[in-house]
């Protein structure tokens, strides 16, 4: 079964040249709104390692749909430059997703001087940090317009070269908003029941498809579970999968967890809180913000394919193309995933630990990826360095510092 995965694959009008997919891990390599130099070379580096697709995380669709304020979003000007990471990539031989998304009323780290829109209105948790204390509930006019920020987000990610654009809604971003009844209480035809609660991410998907379908995979990342008792089941993702199927999408990623409620469930694990106060100082309020919620996570157990009992639920359930995520860790639980009928298999903290992970698998499937799940890697995602592995020689700062397009650092 492991041939398999260095097979190429189909994914709507594309073809992959193989089924590894690097997962949408926040690079951090953007300044003021820009990819830079070491965003190039991340990527580059692992479309040369083998990687079938890698994925840029996190382009907002809208200014005001980012969390973090060098964040990249996706306007004229930034087209010319992320041109400059797809061609990289498509000359490493690999194939390059971008993963759009709104942040919604997800804002940790900019102040927006009005309310965050979201699938409610109320209090805003997720907004303590920079005082985006309050958020609105979307009404049919903000979701038309919503629907074309994405429409046209989609638009400039084709004009730069992108081969595919992978919705996200699962973690908490906007369209999570609306999936999850952690925050959906809404009332009308986009709360209560699970088809309700999926019908505004899917009219986005559909109205995406229909713009860009013919030309790029449009591909959503849902969440298999929530993780928390509030929160939407494996039943719901099935009624979403079949949603999303029914209104185009090519392929889901699966993932799972919220970023604030249950960030332990994504990653299988619990934070490196250590990591996380060296990178981000103790006495932050991000620092202090992060402990707190550290103290009151369940303590987990890494285990690879830590997903697999809610995936195989919805692999049974629906017939869409399906990419495999969290914990695949070796070759064996590569040819697990295929042999159950997954399409492909998605890896962050495995390719950040050894971006050659695909071409090593090939040569030495009987040695395990050497990521020992520390999770360091999530806090330097607040490095100005950009995100990487401990175990790994350490980002070139000044390769952060200039654009994409800059041949010289
Ligand atoms: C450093 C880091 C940053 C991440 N940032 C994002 C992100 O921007 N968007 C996203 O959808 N998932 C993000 N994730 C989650 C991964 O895509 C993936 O769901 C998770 O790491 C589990 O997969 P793994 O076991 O292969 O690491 C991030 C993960 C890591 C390690």
């Amino acid at each position: 079964m492991l041939d398999r995965a260095y097979e190429p694959m189909q994914v709507g009008p594309i073809t992959l040249p193989n089924r590894f997919i690097k997962a949408g891990a926040n690079e951090n390599m953007s300044m003021a709104g820009m990819p830079t130099r070491a965003m190039l070379e991340h990527h580059r580096e692992l479309a040369a390692g083998g990687v079938g697709m890698t994925t840029m995380a996190y382009l907002a669709v809208d200014k005001v749909g980012r969390t973090l304020p060098d964040q990249l979003w996706l306007n004229d000007d930034v087209v010319p430059e992320l041109r400059a990471v797809t061609d990289a990539v498509h000359a490493a031989g690999g194939k390059i997703a971008a993963q759009i998304t709104h942040g919604g009323s997800f804002v940790t780290g900019i102040f927006v001087p009005r309310r965050l829109q979201s699938s409610v209105s109320g209090f805003n948790p997720a907004g303590l940090l920079r005082g985006n204390l309050m958020r609105r509930a979307m009404n049919e006019a903000d979701m038309d317009r919503m629907v074309d920020a994405f429409v046209r987000g989609a638009e400039r990610c084709v004009a730069a070269g992108f081969d595919a654009v992978e919705i996200h809604m699962g973690h908490g971003y906007l369209l999570n908003q609306f999936l999850s009844p952690m925050d959906n209480q809404r009332r009308d035809a986009y709360g209560g029941s699970a088809e309700n609660r999926a019908r505004f991410p899917a009219r986005v998907l559909a109205a995406v498809k229909q713009q860009v379908g013919e030309r790029i995979a449009v591909l959503a990342k849902i969440n298999v579970s929530d993780g928390r008792s509030r929160g939407a089941t494996v039943e719901d993702a099935i009624v979403t999968a079949r949603i999303l199927e029914a209104a185009g999408a090519d392929m889901l990623v699966l993932s799972g967890g919220r970023n604030v409620e249950s960030g332990w469930f994504m990653f299988g694990s619990n934070i490196n809180l250590d990591a996380m106060l060296q990178v981000l100082g103790k006495w932050s309020l991000s620092g202090m913000a992060i402990a707190a919620t550290a103290k009151s996570a369940p303590k987990i157990d890494f285990q690879e394919l830590y997903f697999w009992q809610y995936s195989t639920q919805i692999r049974e359930q629906v017939s869409i193309p399906l990419a495999y995520l969290g914990g695949v860790k070796s070759a064996d639980n590569v040819a697990q995933c295929l042999e159950a009928g997954f399409d492909a298999v998605a890896l962050a903290r495995a390719l950040l630990r050894e971006p050659d992970l695909p071409q090593k698998w090939r040569s030495k499937p009987e040695e395990p990826s050497l990521c020992d799940n520390c999770n360091s890697c999530v806090a330097y995602i607040y490095h100005p360095a950009g995100t990487w592995c401990i175990h790994r020689p350490a980002n070139d700062l000044r390769a952060n510092q200039v654009l994409a397009s800059s041949g010289t650092v």
